[in-house]
């Protein structure tokens, strides 16, 4: 047996509740809770005994809590480290006295892959930053930090081989992603007047691993390939097609100089980074370079590729090779599905879970991190009161609500776990970076950790609300749940109305890309909520002419519907909507010529109806809106009758 001494900060012991309601606290929520009579108390550190035993899992821990000490067991340091946190979390102050609730806690993690991601390609945060986000996540048992290093927006780690990474590279004349995105997109050099960005020397990031491999946090480095790389290629321009600067984001795959850039790149990565996992992107790359690159045809040619997916292919497999050949094993962006997927290569599934599951299908490990619930730089709330964003919504129970498991079973594949994402684009300071990720972060944490049947949306954020104020107290920036606004009110109650059930008939088919119900969508009484993919908006880049079908004569008062306008990625409201009437579906009287009075230069997300009061008696009621000049999207929810 050995004698464990726990130093606790202070900091952590402000949140008000008693002994009982800490141990009712803890996130993830433990897989067992035994409550016992009376407390446990202390004055300065509590005296701790600490065994092992072999017949607990990997990270598994037991925690007895009596009157008179504290014992932990587990199989590993993790596990004990674990044991600490829930302690940490039950911690309450009475009169001076620290006490916790006697009690005995079995805990073991669902999944063994816990983790969070972050863009500092984007915008550069201080290791300061990086280090406070370590000590959150292992207060709740996360254990994974992915880095995305690199990025058309900046190169962020020291290459010694290529000192023009971060000589140049890692910098840029304009402070936001936005204004340089939608401006030239150039670099700057260190130094000069105007560059801002920033990178990490290796003696840093060694220093950041080590602090993360103290709190039992792996950092997995992600170096992007074969596409997002512009600022590699403005460096170091040899490496793309046309071989200058600013013609592409991708590299070259027909040239061997790729191939010796990105082992070598890898080489010094892998000095830095212990891991066993090496992340290589793989996602959204612009393959058309390469159909009309002489050496990338060459190389198709050589290799007997048939298209350009199978040459992507043939980079990370490459890639993948040269990592397995230094003892390591590469995880990507479910795009390195495309034109073949490389041996042992585990899939981070962020384009939805078909990714995911294909690759499970094909007997590889995947992490889930589906976009619709893991990626935190989408709104949290109600986009009227938040940060610009990337656009989206995603809240706290939307996080909370997903299993990744929930279509793997029978998979031969492993499912490692879960991870949420946060790219940074429109995510300026560290500070709102911290407020997009906590306490959303929690739920992640809590999905990864917790059985599913001991997972309650209500009961989480009762403790998420109490986490809130725990970080607050600890000098985090978190979102504060006591400020949510929700949903759109209607989006939650839905509309009752005189249309509601009716049939819809359609000019044309429905288009693809955003179906929401069907034919079913403007007469379901079901109201879009704040972002157009929440599968309750129907999109379309054409005019929407449908006629509703009210089954009987009658009076009507009331014809409308309501449109978004979201101009960054093309969502704008319709020129005018003409609304007409029938008796008999044959001949219409048009009763409203509505036209559009939002301007599109307007940024900001902007609902507005087209609609008409008036008073006839009618069987059908067709509504036409027309597409805007600008072209675009259209989505409307409901066409409400009244
Ligand atoms: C990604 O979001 N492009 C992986």
């Amino acid at each position: 047996m050995k004698r464990l001494l726990l130093i606790l900060s202070a900091m952590l012991l402000a949140v008000p509740y008693t002994a009982a309601q800490s141990i009712d606290m803890v996130i993830p929520v433990p897989q067992e809770v035994l409550p016992g009579e009376g407390t446990y108390r202390y004055e300065d550190s509590p005296e701790i005994t600490y065994r092992v035993s072999k017949k607990l899992a990997p990270e598994a821990y037991r925690l007895e809590v009596r009157k008179n000490g504290i014992r932990i067991t587990s199989s590993d340091d993790a596990g004990a480290f674990y044991a600490k946190q829930t302690l940490l979390q039950m911690i309450a102050e009475k009169d001076g006295t620290k006490e916790v609730q006697c009690c005995v806690v079995n805990d073991c993690p669902r999944f063994g892959y816990r983790g969070l991601h972050f863009d500092v390609s984007r915008h550069f945060r201080s290791l300061d930053f990086l280090k406070k986000q370590v000590d959150a996540m292992a207060l709740y048992k996360m254990n994974r930090m992915h880095i995305h290093l690199t990025d058309a927006a900046g190169w962020r780690m020291e290459i010694e081989a290529y000192p023009k990474l971060t000589s140049f590279a890692a910098w840029r004349p304009q402070e936001k992603w936005k204004d340089w995105w939608y401006g030239d997109r150039l670099y700057a050099e260190e130094g000069s007047e105007d560059a801002y960005g920033g990178y990490y020397t290796k003696v840093q990031l060694r220093e950041l691993v080590e602090y993360a491999r103290q709190r039992h946090i792996e950092v997995i480095p992600e170096i992007e390939m074969p596409g997002h790389s512009e600022e590699v290629l403005a460096a170091y321009p040899e490496l793309s097609c046309k071989g200058r600067p600013y013609s592409q984001g991708e590299f070259c795959v027909g040239n061997e100089e790729t191939f010796r850039f990105l082992e070598t790149v890898l080489e010094e990565v892998m000095e830095v980074f212990p891991s066993e996992m090496i992340h290589i992107g793989g996602d959204e790359a612009n393959k058309t370079h390469w159909k009309e690159c002489p050496k990338c045809q060459q190389r198709m040619e050589e290799e007997g590729l048939a298209d350009v997916d199978e040459l992507q292919s043939y980079l990370i497999k490459r890639i993948s090779g040269f990592v397995e050949s230094r003892g390591r094993r590469i995880v990507g962006w479910d795009e390195i599905l495309d034109g073949g997927l490389a041996q042992g290569a585990t899939v981070m599934s962020w384009r939805g879970e078909e990714g995911g599951l294909q690759a499970m299908s094909m007997g590889h490990d995947v992490i889930m991190t589906p976009g619709r619930y893991c990626y935190l730089d989408h709104t949290q709330d109600a986009p009227f009161k938040e940060p610009e964003s990337i656009g989206g919504y995603l809240p706290l129970d939307s996080v909370y609500v997903y299993d990744p498991a929930s279509r793997t079973m029978d998979l031969p594949g492993r499912l490692l776990g879960i991870q949420g994402n946060l790219w940074s684009e429109y995510v300026v300071t560290d500070s709102h970076a911290e407020y997009m990720y906590w306490p959303r972060a929690l739920a992640i944490a809590e999905t990864g950790w917790t059985q599913p049947h001991q997972k309650d949306l209500e009961d989480f954020r009762r403790r998420a609300t109490g986490a809130v104020r725990r970080l607050k107290s600890m000098g985090y920036e978190p979102f504060d749940l006591a400020d949510e606004y929700g949903e759109r009110k209607l989006a939650q109650t839905g509309l009752d109305h005189k249309a509601k059930g009716c049939k819809v008939l359609y000019d044309k088919p429905i288009q693809k890309w955003y179906p929401a119900a069907g034919e079913t969508t403007f007469t379901d009484g079901v109201i879009g909520g704040w972002t157009y993919s929440d599968q309750r908006w129907q999109g379309f880049l054409s005019d929407i002419d449908v006629t509703i079908d009210l089954g009987s004569v009658q009076t009507v008062s009331y014809v409308g519907g309501t449109f978004m306008q979201l101009k960054e990625p093309g969502v704008f409201m319709p020129q005018k909507v003409d609304i007409y009437v029938s008796a008999d579906g044959e001949s219409f009287e048009l009763v409203a010529e509505v036209w559009n009075d939002v301007s599109v230069n307007i940024p900001d997300l902007l609902f507005r109806s087209f609609d008409a009061i008036c008073d006839v008696r009618a069987r059908y009621v067709r509504y036409h809106a027309k597409r805007s000049t600008m072209r675009g999207f259209l989505f409307l929810d409901e066409i409400v009758v009244n």
